[in-house]
């Protein structure tokens, strides 16, 4: 069964690990560790066991909230992983008195833009060749909430 929990310092060489899995340009671990330090951070893992099966990451600042990133481990897929991770994160940043979340994420990614689509997130904007490793634009996503 499927735990989400705020990330800790044992579980950064994991999601290194899935980051290098997931994306071309990935974070280094010592980047990601270092997003426990930084009180603008917030960023949740999806357990299986001890394993990591999932991760998202956001930084924050006056109220509106930013997904660095976000991915699930190619065998733990399509079972609504990501789903509970952003249903965790919207919580957490809800309480913390942030009223939206903004992403980015490449034109091409059909299973992400999928994702953010049932979780009603809008599109707001383009980025043209915002990535590289391969050159592509990025959407800009955001999702509202009341507080
Ligand atoms: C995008 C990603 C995080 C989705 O993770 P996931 O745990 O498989 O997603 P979920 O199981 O929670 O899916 C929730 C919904 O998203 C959509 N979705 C997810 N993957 C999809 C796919 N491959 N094709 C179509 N729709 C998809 C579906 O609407 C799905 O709901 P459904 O299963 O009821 O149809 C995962 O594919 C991933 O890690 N990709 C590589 C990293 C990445 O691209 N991250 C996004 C960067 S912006």
């Amino acid at each position: 069964m499927i735990k989400i929990v705020n990330m800790q310092s044992i579980h950064t060489h994991q999601v290194a690990e899935l980051e290098k899995l997931c994306f071309s340009d990935p974070w280094s671990e010592n980047s990601i560790a270092g997003e426990l330090d930084n009180p603008l951070s917030l960023w949740l893992v999806a357990l299986d066991g001890d394993a990591v099966a999932g991760y998202v990451g956001s930084q924050s600042v006056l109220g509106e909230s930013d997904m660095m990133n976000i991915a699930v481990h190619p065998d733990c897929r399509r079972q609504g992983v990501a789903e509970a991770l952003i249903a965790e994160l919207v919580r957490q940043l809800k309480a913390r008195e942030n009223h939206c979340l903004t992403l980015e994420v490449r034109a091409s990614n059909a299973a992400a833009i999928k994702l953010y689509e049932k979780l009603s997130f809008a599109q707001i904007g383009r980025r043209p060749n915002y990535y590289r490793n391969p050159k592509e634009d990025a959407l800009i996503l955001r999702k509202e909430w009341q507080l």
